[in-house]
């Protein structure tokens, strides 16, 4: 297997995890969650580099900027129902993006059903708490080992 490297990208109020509605996103801190995804990567030979921000902008900045990796995990937060401008950068970079989402945002509120970003991704995870980060980086290495460019 290649010696991939990855982005995993946490989008606005995940660095709250913890202490943010527990009952829906559980206790683990996002060093908590960063600190299983990186065992899982090095576990399977892969590189993962992590930024989070609350930022629209930075988000899509240091998505171009690192557009040399193999493939990107993205939880963009309440982004996800609002953002064209993040959809429009992962479809530019034409890199395969996994969305995740701690939550299963279709069983909650009606406006959280709706992503702009899981259309220009390979696929969705959501609904498993850290584990979604866990089940996109095994799909994305899936992906790419099956569908080599
Ligand atoms: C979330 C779901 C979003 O709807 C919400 O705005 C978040 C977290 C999740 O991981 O479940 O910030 O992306």
């Amino acid at each position: 297997m290649k010696h991939y490297t990855f982005l995993v990208i946490h989008g606005p109020n995940l660095n709250l995890l913890g202490e943010r509605e527990p009952a829906i996103y559980g206790t683990l801190t996002l060093e908590d969650i960063n600190s299983r995804i990186a065992e899982f990567a090095k576990s399977n030979n892969c590189m993962v580099s992590f930024f989070q921000s609350n930022s629209e902008g930075q988000i899509i900045d240091y998505i171009q900027k690192n557009r040399n990796c193999d493939g990107i995990i993205i939880n963009a937060g309440a982004y996800t129902h609002t953002s064209i401008a993040i959809r429009d950068c992962i479809a530019a970079i034409k890199l395969p993006c996994v969305e995740v989402h701690l939550s299963n945002i279709h069983s909650r509120e009606r406006f959280r059903r709706h992503s702009y970003i899981a259309p220009v991704c390979i696929g969705q995870i959501c609904g498993f708490g850290y584990y979604s980060y866990i089940v996109a980086l095994q799909a994305l290495i899936h992906y790419l080992e099956n569908n080599a460019r």
